[in-house]
């Protein structure tokens, strides 16, 4: 028998009642942001192959998705469109009829209490995949940051002007913020928020999205201009120069193997941080629940809850319908 007295940590442990009395982190259907893939067409349901259960979605069916979405409460959907045709520029990223601006209009139409989140980036809409305009340079080739940044500029107004709540550069190119930030203000739109993505990895977990957005690179890859994901020094300057230049919320991308880059950004800026659980994440859950190695509503509710015990306000998932069902359900977690 001890007789030396114990610190009791385990009484509150006992039952799942005490535990949810004492619970640190609680996930709410609030902190969620569902991305969504938009395609041309009509009657377009495509499964992404890597990420089972994502679907790239012509505007009709995007509207069929909206409604469940409305109904489970999730305050947020992040769009990414899919445009009819790719060029050099971009040019249809800013199209007044692109795919965005149409699924933009379409949404606020019918669903006028859920956020549209658009994202604002050229890779999607090059024919070369980049996030910018390319340039010839040394016989190589280099995305040109100044002259993109007129190209994102317009592209957010012309969401803002489609009635986008929020818009989210996802580009990684210098100065951004402030150029959005200047061109939305000129244009009426002073009350739109920036949501930008402020630390953005070169990550190898953005596979899958690629594949869904058709956006991998032709040539190259994307180091030149997203982070090297051994910096998280440089992680802080670059949430602390986004702030500046008018980020309304940061962001840290991906969010699982970056933990620390959320926590810091926590203890340092005091505006809303932002995590994208990103597609690679995703996917590895959903391959590993398929091989029966791992209970998937298990997993994801960790997962997430480490997120927002590091720190962030909002997650972005493609596990937001999951998890808001889950939640609908009493005592679940
Ligand atoms: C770029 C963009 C990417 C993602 C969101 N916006 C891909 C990239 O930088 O290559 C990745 C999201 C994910 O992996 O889920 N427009």
């Amino acid at each position: 028998m001890v007789t030396f007295p114990i610190v009791r940590m385990r009484r509150l442990r006992r039952n799942e009642t005490l535990r949810r009395m004492v619970r640190e982190t609680v996930i709410t259907v609030n902190d969620l942001i569902y991305p969504i893939f938009v395609v041309p067409g009509e009657k377009q349901r495509q499964e992404v192959p890597s990420m089972p259960g994502v679907f790239r979605l012509s505007i009709d069916e995007l509207l069929k998705e909206l409604e469940e979405v409305a109904e489970l409460g999730i305050p947020a959907v992040l769009l990414f469109g899919i445009p009819e045709r790719k060029d050099e520029m971009g040019s249809e990223a800013y199209d007044e009829n692109g795919i965005i601006q149409r699924a933009v209009r379409a949404i606020k139409r019918e669903f006028p209490q859920v956020i549209v989140v658009t994202d604002v980036c050229l890779c999607e809409y090059t024919s070369h995949g980049h996030c910018g305009i390319v340039h010839e340079f040394h016989g190589g080739f280099e995305v040109d940051n100044d002259s993109t940044l007129e190209v994102l500029a317009k592209t957010a107004v012309s969401h803002a002007s489609a009635g986008a709540d929020i818009v989210a550069p996802s580009d990684m190119m210098d100065g951004r913020v402030k150029a959005i930030r200047q061109a939305l203000d000129e244009n009426g739109f002073s009350h739109v928020p920036i949501m930008s993505y402020a630390a953005k990895m070169a990550s190898a977990f953005y596979g899958p999205f690629r594949e869904a957005a058709e956006s991998a690179p032709q040539f190259g890859d994307r180091r030149g201009y997203q982070m090297d994901f051994a910096n998280k020094r440089e992680a802080m300057r670059e949430i602390e120069l986004d702030i500046e230049e008018g980020a309304d919320i940061v962001m840290v991308k991906p969010a699982l193997a970056y933990l620390d880059i959320i926590a810091a950004a926590r203890q340092q800026f005091d505006v809303p941080i932002a995590a994208y659980n990103v597609s690679g994440e995703y996917a590895m859950v959903k391959a590993a629940a398929k091989m029966g190695w791992l209970d998937e509503d298990k997993i994801v509710w960790e997962i997430l809850t480490a997120i927002k015990r590091a720190g962030a306000d909002l997650i972005i998932t493609y596990f937001a319908k999951d998890v808001a069902r889950k939640l609908k359900t009493p005592l679940w977690s």
